[in-house]
Parts: C-alpha cells; structure tokens; sequence
C-alpha cells in the first residue's frame, strides 16, 4: 500500500465518520465494512439483507460487532422518504407509487440517509450502475454551493516523485463528465482544487491542459479552456490556477518556463485538468501502465457532501480506500 494511503487511514482513524454502504449483500462491501470497522477508519451502516450479511460474515469467519445494519425490506421512514423524494423531483417522478419504488433501492436510501445526516457520506457502485449512483447523488445530496457539476478525480502516486508534490497528481475528470461545457470544466477545475485541499491540507497549482500553451495554437476546443479558466478564477479566487498549457509545460519546469514565463503553476503543477472524459480517462490510464504509477478513484467530487461510485470490478479494498478517503474530506471540508 502507498504511502499515500497509510496516511489517509492514520488521518481517518483520529476522527472517524460514519459510511453507509448501501450494498451489504455484497460480499466485498461487507469485507470493506469489517476492515474499516476493525482498523477504526469509519463507523460504518450497511444496508441488505439481514439473513444474508450474517452468512456472508459466517462463511468468512467475519465479526460484525460495532456495525449497523439496517434491512433493505423494512427501511425506516420509507414512506416519508418517498414523500421527500417526490417533491423534490416534482414533475419527473411519476406518482407516489414510482417514488416509493426508487426510495426502497439501497443506493437512494443510503444517500437520503447522507441527506438527513444520518450518514456523513455513502460509498455504492460495486453492485449499482453509475447512473443509479449518480443520480441519487445528485438528487439527495445535492451540489456545494456555486458549483453545478458532479465529477470524479483521481489520487495518481507516481514512482517518480520529481512531479507533483513529492510524486503525487490529481486528475480530473477522467471518470464521469463526458464532454464538459466551459462552465463544467471550471466547476471540475475549481472542484479538483478544494478536493486537493481538502486531502493534502496544502493550496494546490491546477493546470487547465490543451494541446496549445498561451496561444500557441488556435482552435475553438482551446477557447472553451480559456473561457474555462476565466470563470474558474472568477469563481474561486484564491486558486492558484492557469492554462491553457500543455502536459509537458505543466510539468516540467524548464518547458513551463519556456512555453509560459511567468506562470505561477506551469512547470509545478499538481493538480491537471483534462478537457474530456476521452483525454482523462486515456491519460489515467496510460500514467498507470507506462508510469507503473498507483490510481485511486475516480472519487465524486462537487456534491455538499463527499459521496462515491465503485467500479462493479472492485475489490474490498477499493471500497476500503475510497470511504477512508471521504472521511478525510469530510475532516477537512469547509
Ligand atoms: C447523471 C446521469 C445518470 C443523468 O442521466 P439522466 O437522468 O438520464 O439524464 P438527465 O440529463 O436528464 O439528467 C438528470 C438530472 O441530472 C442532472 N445532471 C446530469 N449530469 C450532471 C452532472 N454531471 N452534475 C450535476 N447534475 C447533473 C441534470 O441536470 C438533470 O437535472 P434535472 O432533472 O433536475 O433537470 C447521466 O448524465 C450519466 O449517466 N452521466 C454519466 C456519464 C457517463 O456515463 N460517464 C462515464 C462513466 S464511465
């Protein structure tokens, strides 16, 4: 394990929040639920089955001591619930019948649960689609406040530590936003920035990557970054943000200085921001097998609390290190 994350558990551990994870029928989500319970990173709820997360603790010689379970047939308030969740989705949601429908599925109770504070954040995906996920993201937890857009970011350790802080990038978006508009690349600038804060306790240099460096090249797809950077620093501006710049001038401190002199992020970036989901998830996915670095995430960032989509192909340990990570956020969200 990372560094990185050994951190993160040491973090999490000296004030642990409580995660729902709302598929308990899943064995690898009650792995996850054991380990954090046992290495006291979380206090953890799981939603399923009663019957059959005790046979799944059984036949793995699990103890569920110290974790909640709540029954997926017999949910507290469900009927409430379902009220709330059709006044909030007024006009979209058919009748009380089809509400109470979407209520009874785990991933929405468990983010109607973050909702109501009943859980500090949620953690779903290893069973739910994205969609599911998303949605009862961003239909109960909500967004922060001046920001729009739900997206993923990526923990990225590399090998090498010259780059980044000591070896250590934030990429985004390379999980969720397909084709951001201007405005949702400055959410997902601005958003990355206090996701960074909010792990490494430290101001992050974002770079807003193009294939042209301050006008180097001239292309409608390089206005949306520029226009993108203007309204990313009229939304935040204490962030030390700045593009459009290439990879390489982002990185590496003699092509910053080169490309674009007098940039207080080029050549020392930390923090890189694609402008598609085909430019993100490609680089992640590249930086992994060629730079032989470690990727935690995609991780939801954007929502007034900290939330996560799973890939269906996780391990325990996958589910283990993004609820540990969310309690770190939530120690430090503003
Ligand atoms: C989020 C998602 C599930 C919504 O799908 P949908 O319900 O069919 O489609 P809609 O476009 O009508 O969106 C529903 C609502 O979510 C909102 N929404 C969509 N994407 C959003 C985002 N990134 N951030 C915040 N809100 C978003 C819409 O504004 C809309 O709000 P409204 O109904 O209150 O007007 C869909 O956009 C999606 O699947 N996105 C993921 C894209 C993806 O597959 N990424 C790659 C994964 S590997």
């Amino acid at each position: 394990m990372a560094a990185f994350m050994e951190k993160i558990y040491d973090k999490a551990k000296k004030s642990p929040k409580r995660v729902v994870f709302p598929e308990g029928n899943d064995e690898r989500t009650v792995e996850a639920a054991v380990k954090a319970t046992a290495l006291g990173v979380a206090k953890i709820t799981l939603i399923g089955t009663p019957s059959k997360i005790s046979e799944i603790a059984k036949n793995k010689g699990f103890s569920l001591a110290g974790i909640e379970i709540l029954d997926l047939n017999n949910l507290p308030n469900i009927d409430a619930c379902a009220k709330e969740f059709f006044d909030i989705r007024k006009g979209k949601v058919a009748n009380m019948e089809e509400a109470l429908a979407i209520m009874k599925k785990d991933v929405y109770y468990g983010a109607m649960m973050v909702r109501h504070g009943l859980a500090d954040t949620f953690v779903a995906g290893a069973v739910n689609t994205t969609s599911d996920v998303s949605r009862a993201a961003i239909f109960l937890i909500g967004m922060k406040p001046g920001i729009k857009t739900l997206s993923s970011f990526f923990v990225m350790i590399l090998p090498d530590k010259t780059f980044g802080k000591d070896g250590i990038l934030f990429y985004a978006d390379g999980g969720f936003v397909i084709d951001p508009t201007d405005e949702q690349l400055a959410d997902i600038a601005v958003t990355t920035g206090a996701t960074y804060r909010e792990l490494m306790g430290e101001e992050p240099n974002v770079a807003l990557l193009s294939f042209s460096t301050k006008g180097s090249a001239k292309h409608e797809r390089v206005d949306k970054v520029i226009r993108a950077l203007a309204l990313a620093k009229a939304k935040d501006p204490s962030l030390n943000i700045d593009g459009e710049m290439q990879g390489d001038a982002a990185l590496v401190p003699a092509v910053g200085a080169k490309k674009a002199p007098g940039s207080t992020v080029a050549g020392k970036a930390n923090v890189l921001i694609f402008p598609d989901l085909d430019s993100g998830n490609i680089v992640y996915k590249l930086t992994e097998r060629l730079a032989k670095a470690e990727a935690y995430g995609p991780i939801y960032q954007g929502t007034a609390k900290p939330c996560s989509d799973l890939s269906r192909g996780c391990k325990a340990s996958d589910i283990l290190n993004v609820a540990a990570i969310n309690v770190v956020r939530l120690q430090n969200s503003k």
